[in-house]
């Protein structure tokens, strides 16, 4: 199927933007013409957010409205609350903010696309609190209060996690993980958010089929089995022979490879840095060396480079982050971008409505039931 005709939308122009470049010859990945490599080291995940939100940076009074929005619709109603508890411990964190998200669309509905800007923001602001509070309820028997001394996205989110305030070096390196998940053009989830969007659905349903759309492994759910793949590994001597079995079995090796990209993801070198020095503070002898093991061995054999998620697993894991929260992570940040794209789509709407090439039988008889 791969080579029929438009398979998989690839090299296809489907739309335009101004929210960012994604591989574009000499500029790689900007958002909003800001390179991603200054926006990781310098800005702070707010200001991302702003930036996708509004177009431009925000000035230090811009900043601190959002920041105080921020705090102020962290809160998790009463009846969400009860909706998260009853979703079972067994379910996929994912799931969890599929749900989450439609169950606050039913009691905080978009009025009308006036306020998309209030739900894009009550979204950011609450979506560690969703997880978290399903996530301990869960796993550690506790009802846990959301609200944190933590100012930044990154921080508040590794406090609900850890329960208590986390490390300088932990919350940079969230903050940034943040800002390199936040925005990548038209890539799948986001183009199912427009598709949805471009239908006049409302904002939470949007956001719904973006999330649902992110969850498999060929895209969001990478990270996830990235990390698997590393610790399938017990030492760098063991990354050749077992990683040449996967490979002449035609396994895909998730965390390599890119649709758009074909030199290299940008991202990369920034998130493996992180993953290194986290791996030094923990005294790692491991899974850094595999990973850089199967980088090399990817490079080598089949001229694949690792794309943002397979160094965001070994970043996590240095942070004690569970697995099945890694991609729920991509959601806490990507939200930014989906919101950016919804609010372009709806500035300028054409509804979205491919054609498709019709392989099918040609033109048939009908027999009626009596005589099949
Ligand atoms: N492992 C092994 N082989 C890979 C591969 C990977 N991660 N990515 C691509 N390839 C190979 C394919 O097997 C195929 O080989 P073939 O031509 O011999 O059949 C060739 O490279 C082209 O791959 P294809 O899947 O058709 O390219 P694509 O543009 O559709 O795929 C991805 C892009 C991202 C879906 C693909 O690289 C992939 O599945 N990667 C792993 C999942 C992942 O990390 N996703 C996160 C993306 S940010």
């Amino acid at each position: 199927m791969s080579n029929a005709k438009g398979a998989g939308l690839s090299n296809i122009i489907a739309g335009s933007t101004a929210i960012s470049t994604v591989g574009v010859e000499g500029e790689g990945l900007n958002y909003r013409g800001y390179s991603i490599a200054d926006l990781a080291s310098k800005a702070s995940f707010e200001e991302v957010a702003y930036l996708l939100f509004e177009g431009e940076l925000p000035s230090k009074t811009e900043l601190a409205i959002l920041h105080g929005l921020l705090a102020e619709k962290r809160n998790l109603p009463k009846e969400l609350k009860n909706i998260l508890e009853h979703i079972p411990k067994y379910a996929h964190p994912m799931d969890v903010l599929r749900t989450g998200t439609s169950a606050l669309g039913c009691l905080e509905p978009e009025q009308d696309s006036t306020d998309q800007k209030d739900v894009a923001i009550r979204l950011l602001a609450i979506y560690p609190a969703m997880l978290l509070y399903w996530y301990h309820f869960h796993f550690s028997g506790r009802r846990i209060e959301t609200n944190t001394e933590e100012k930044s996205i990154a921080g508040h989110f590794l406090a609900l996690l850890k329960g208590h305030k986390p490390g300088e070096l932990e919350v940079k390196v969230m903050d940034s993980s943040l800002t390199l998940y936040a925005e990548h053009e038209y890539n799948a989830s986001t183009f199912a958010a427009r598709v949805s969007a471009s239908t006049l659905s409302d904002f939470y349903s949007a956001i719904t089929t973006a999330i649902g759309t992110l969850r498999g492994p060929l895209h969001g759910g990478a990270n996830e089995e990235a990390m698997l793949l590393i610790q399938d590994f017990s030492s760098v001597e063991e990354v050749e022979p077992k990683l040449k079995k996967r490979l002449a079995n035609k396994e895909k090796i998730m965390g390599f490879g890119h649709r758009v990209y074909d030199k290299g993801d940008p991202r990369s070198p920034i998130i493996k840095e992180w993953s290194l020095q986290l791996a030094a503070q923990s005294n790692d002898t491991q899974i850094f060396p595999i990973s850089e093991a199967i980088e090399t061995m990817m490079w080598d054999t089949k001229k694949l480079f690792p794309n943002l998620d397979f160094y965001s697993a070994s970043t996590y894991y240095f942070m004690n982050i569970p697995l099945a929260l890694y991609t729920p992570i991509f959601v806490c940040s990507r939200i930014t971008g989906w919101a950016a794209h919804i609010f372009e789509q709806r500035a300028n709407n054409t509804l979205i409505r491919p054609s498709a090439y019709y392989i099918g039988p040609g033109a048939r008889r009908f027999l009626a039931l009596e005589k099949r």
